[in-house]
């Protein structure tokens, strides 16, 4: 087996802004070519999806992260827009749902191997790196989690049923994944009402090859794209076998979830903030189809 440290061949280091800090003005930070920061390019092989069986689950469980913090970033925004006034408008809530489904399909994209792989490829790269490592270290989910705490959304509306439905996919990817149950977190006492320390986001962040700092809207839109690509590649040339139930979870299709996302990322490249694009949304707020006039706004800032 290979090291904890290792890089898989091929995935960068994801460069992220901490939690509620807005993405930047390129010229607030130095880049190579100015004239990339208006026009995202995909750096194709960046984030090629390994061909090998266990190289392909760990890299999937990367990239997939990957993707996820990204997903959670924009999720945050949409959140973040309520101001602290408890409620969100009909739109965003339904752009918060969909973001959520979106978490969910990229659970079940990172999670796609088996428990056999899982134990053998995945589960001790983590543990090496701490023998209780956790979800909860997860410092851009735990923005996301304070701003849903803000929140007091209807109880049988969008969002509390793609909440379920994340919490519902989250429980069969762990069950899955490890059917004796019990978390690395959990297996070592670990307890989610002791909080979390920096050292332990800095663990995890490590781990997931995440580097912290100013981002601009372009470059982070490269990198969700990039490999947003390789995730829709991958699943082109290895679809993923889950029991018809577990796929059911999902509002549509997993392929079908990640072209959307390609679409609503690749929006936000000039401007054209994606989660806040209008939608249009069926009863349970999945978005039918993109209405040809797009919303230009600045992304919405978050207050820590
Ligand atoms: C597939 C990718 C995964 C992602 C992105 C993910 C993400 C997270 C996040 C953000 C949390 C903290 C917030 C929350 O409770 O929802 C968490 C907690 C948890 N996750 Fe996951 N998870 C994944 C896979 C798994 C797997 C395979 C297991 C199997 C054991 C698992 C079991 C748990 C448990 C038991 C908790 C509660 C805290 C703990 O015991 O560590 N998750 N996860």
């Amino acid at each position: 087996m290979t090291t904890a440290s290792e890089r898989p061949f091929g995935l960068d280091v994801l460069r992220l802004p901490m939690p509620g800090q807005s993405l930047v003005e390129p010229d607030v930070i130095e880049v190579a070519d100015p004239g990339s920061a208006a026009e995202p390019t995909l750096s194709a092989p960046v984030a090629r999806v390994a061909a090998d069986g266990s190289d392909r689950a760990f890299h999937r469980w990367m990239i997939g992260h990957h993707v996820t913090f990204g997903v959670w970033r924009m999720l945050a925004d949409v959140l973040a827009g309520s101001g602290g006034t408890g409620s969100l408008s009909e739109a965003d809530t339904a752009r918060a749902a969909w973001w959520y489904d979106c978490y969910s399909a990229l659970l079940l994209y990172a999670g796609s191997c088996t428990p056999e792989v899982y134990a053998r490829s995945i589960r001790p790269r983590m543990a090496v790196k701490h023998p209780a490592f956790s979800g909860l270290w997860a410092r851009d989910y735990e923005w996301v989690a304070h701003l849903l705490g803000r929140l007091n959304p209807p109880r049988d509306g969008v969002l509390k049923r793609a909440l379920k439905r994340n919490r519902l996919v989250h429980m069969t990817v762990a069950q899955m994944l490890v059917p004796e149950g019990a978390s690395l977190f959990k297996g070592h006492g670990g307890r989610a009402g002791n909080g979390v320390t920096d050292a332990e986001r800095a663990l995890f962040d490590e781990f997931f090859l995440v580097s912290r700092g100013a981002v601009t809207q372009s470059d982070f839109t490269a990198a969700m794209l990039s490999r947003l690509v390789a995730i829709r590649d991958d699943l082109v040339a290895n679809p993923i076998d889950l029991r018809a139930e577990v796929l059911d979870m999902l509002p549509t299709g997993l392929p079908d979830m990640i072209d959307k996302l390609i679409v609503v990322v690749g929006e936000t490249s000039t401007g054209v903030v994606g989660p806040r694009t209008h939608l249009d949304v069926d009863e349970v707020g999945i978005p039918l189809r993109r209405r040809t006039s797009l919303v230009r706004e600045p992304m919405q800032a978050a207050t820590p």
